[in-house]
């Protein structure tokens, strides 16, 4: 049976984001693209799927080690040329929907989701703590597509109306992403996760990505491997993971490895708040999609 693979059918520009950039992107056969939409695990994948290709050695600066490739900062011109000169395997981070993605048969697409009210409550802390050198970047390199980014509402209950009345706002789109991703879900180059699933079960999730990614673990190293995975690891060695070692966050890396932890926002939201982000959930995405997106696959 012939594989109908997407297709890019538009492109995608905002104050982070260019798409346009997958288009001059050269694909190796061991590119490993890790696709989420933001705050969704992001940076703890790319530390799982490092410490897989490099044995369980400490000391990877994943922020750097494995580019978000249509962050529009810095420009293409600088930025194709890394991307280039990366060893391979590369580790490549995407937050676009399929459909504004130039995706490749070739390469593994590593997709991990997350509740949108547990992302909303992580980009809250990412966007509270962010410092003046952060909105100097974003909003005043040159190019930049449509409206700054402004401060966030300081209360994280209208943050979340807001971020659901507006689909992702201040970003793109929460569900054209994880709609787009999850109706290619069982292409052969793509396997799905879960934030939820990898808390309930990262040494099961790590092998299954191990698997997928056809890549052998060296069990002597296994305990390196589920170590420098770890929230505490991540956390203490946080300048190694967040995006030029923290320096964006008026606190640091620590911003960036926050808290770690799923439904924060169940002591704040009210029942009203909550039925409205579920009946959205069904609307978006139906049953089955809204019912991962909530759980993941482990019970
Ligand atoms: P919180 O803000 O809820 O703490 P991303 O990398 O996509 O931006 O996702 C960031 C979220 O992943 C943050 O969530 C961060 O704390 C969490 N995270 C990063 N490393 C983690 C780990 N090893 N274990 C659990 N959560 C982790």
């Amino acid at each position: 049976m012939s594989i109908s693979w997407p297709v890019k059918e538009r492109e995608l520009h905002n104050h982070h984001i260019n798409s346009e950039i997958w288009n001059d992107i050269k694909f190796r056969e061991d590119d490993i693209i890790i696709s989420t939409w933001i705050k969704s695990g992001t940076t703890w994948t790319s530390q799982i799927i490092s410490q897989l290709v490099h044995n369980g050695e400490a000391g990877h600066q994943i922020g750097e080690l494995s580019p978000w490739v249509d962050m529009r900062i810095p420009p293409l011109d600088v930025k194709l040329p890394m991307i280039e000169e990366m060893a391979s395997p590369r580790i490549l981070k995407t937050h676009l929907p399929v459909d504004a993605l130039t995706f490749s048969p070739d390469v593994k697409y590593v997709y991990v989701g997350r509740d949108g009210r547990d992302v909303a409550w992580s980009l809250y802390n990412h966007h509270s703590g962010a410092n003046d050198l952060w909105y100097d970047k974003i909003n005043n390199s040159p190019g930049r597509v449509g409206p700054p980014i402004d401060r966030p509402n300081p209360d994280v209950s209208k943050y979340f109306d807001e971020w659901l009345e507006k689909d992702g706002y201040p970003m793109w789109s929460y569900w054209d992403n994880i709609r787009t991703w999850w109706e290619v879900r069982d292409l052969p180059n793509v396997e799905f996760f879960h934030f939820s699933d990898l808390k309930k079960d990262r040494p099961g999730e790590i092998r299954r990505m191990a698997k997928f990614l056809d890549i052998t673990i060296d069990e002597s190293k296994w305990e390196d491997i589920l170590l420098h995975t770890s929230f505490e690891y991540m956390k203490a060695n946080a300048s190694q993971a967040a995006p030029k070692g923290g320096m964006f966050w008026e606190e640091g890396a620590r911003v960036f490895i926050n808290k770690g932890t799923n439904g924060r926002w169940r002591e704040v939201l009210t029942p009203e708040q909550i039925a409205l982000y579920e009946q959205t959930a069904l609307k978006e995405l139906g049953e089955e999609a809204a019912a991962w997106l909530a759980n993941g696959f482990l019970d």
